[in-house]
């Protein structure tokens, strides 16, 4: 069987990732690396892409179409001439790109030595520009085993605008908890701008990341959580910390909020029960995101379970297994009109 794209997801979540491949038709060719796979799928890549698209899976993290394979024995070099060859003339020259390059397994070359040569000679050879932060189309390149996988798309076919899904952020003086990445991802992925200067409830809060990301997009933020925040926020008057419980401060008249977030370390059931319950907090125009905790066993019934809940009260606008997720599903939420 010929690949027609090459799929990654978590390998935690590898079962639940081949589970959605399969019900877009897609066959595994072959494992290239734990969570990494080529796949044939019955149409062409882009009929895939746009499926999921308008309704993205939620543990595949990353597609990338395979439009032609080459042998490494042939060296790099032929690897970068070819794919000059083969691409120049598909580049749409008006739109910026990057060249995507992964190195699976143990093969002795580093990303470079693909993605500067290449990108070098595409933009000499169609005077495309290059932009490797927000590029509307991508050259992906996978070497694994004895071959180098190579595709062209639109960045919007890949489900992430990096590399196998893998998006990292920058560390930041003053951050808090690496769980800020979490919330930074989220917004980036579901495209969530906040009011300007919203109301903004922290459910679980501590240490306070997430608070300390909700106060750098200007929202007032209420952070509910018995733990106590870093000691930067304590300072902040854009923050009242209620060392409570979600469910205390349920029962104590709480105010109402253009935004919900919710990190709390909780069964993922009992939160999306206790999100739904803070449904009557939320303004019509609000939105909220919630991290649902799974469990290792049982995880796909767990997730199930929680999203059903959840859509008591709210719409669920996107549901991702981040990059930046460790056992845990991002669900980005609005209330049901
Ligand atoms: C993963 S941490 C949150 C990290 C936070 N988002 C950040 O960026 O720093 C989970 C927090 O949930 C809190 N938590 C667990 N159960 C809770 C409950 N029932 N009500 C409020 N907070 C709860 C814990 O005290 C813990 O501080």
């Amino acid at each position: 069987m010929t690949p027609t794209l090459i799929a990654t997801a978590d390998s935690h979540f590898a079962l639940a990732a081949l589970a959605e491949l399969k019900k877009a038709n897609g066959q595994i060719v072959t494992e290239l690396a734990p969570g990494i796979w080529s796949v044939q799928s019955s149409g062409d890549f882009f009929a895939l892409a746009e499926l999921w698209r308008q309704k993205p899976p939620v543990f595949v993290r990353h597609i990338c179409p395979v439009q032609t394979i080459l042998p490494l024995a042939d060296g790099l070099d032929n690897v970068v001439e070819t794919a000059v060859t083969t691409f120049t003339h598909l580049l749409e020259p008006d739109w910026p790109f990057s060249v995507q390059t992964r190195v699976l397994g143990d093969l002795p070359h580093k990303p470079f030595d693909i993605n500067k040569p290449l990108s070098q000679k595409l933009v000499e050879a169609s005077g495309t520009p290059l932009d490797v932060r927000k590029p509307f189309q991508i050259l992906s390149v996978v070497l694994a085993g004895e071959q180098a996988y190579l595709g062209l798309s639109l960045a919007v076919n890949n489900l992430s605008d990096w590399a196998g899904g893998v998006r990292r952020f920058a560390r930041e003086k003053g951050q808090i908890s690496r769980a800020e990445f979490k919330l930074l991802e989220a917004l980036e992925i579901f495209k969530i701008g906040l009011p300007p200067r919203g109301r903004a409830l922290d459910l679980g809060a501590a240490p306070g990341g997430w608070t300390r990301v909700l106060r750098q997009k200007e929202q007032y933020v209420t952070a509910v959580d018995p733990a106590w925040l870093h000691p930067t926020l304590q300072k902040d008057k854009g923050v009242r910390h209620l060392r409570l419980t979600a469910e205390e401060y349920l029962q104590d008249y709480p105010d109402t909020y253009d935004v919900i977030v919710n990190d709390m370390r909780l069964d993922a059931r009992d939160s999306a029960r206790l999100m739904v319950a803070y449904g009557r907090c939320l303004y019509p125009h609000g939105l909220a995101i919630i991290t649902l905790k799974l469990p290792e066993k049982g995880y796909d019934s767990a997730l199930d379970h929680g999203l059903n809940i959840l859509r008591e009260t709210y719409t669920i606008a996107g549901a991702r297994q981040l990059f930046h997720n460790r056992s845990e599903v991002t669900v980005y939420l609005q209330p049901k009109p």
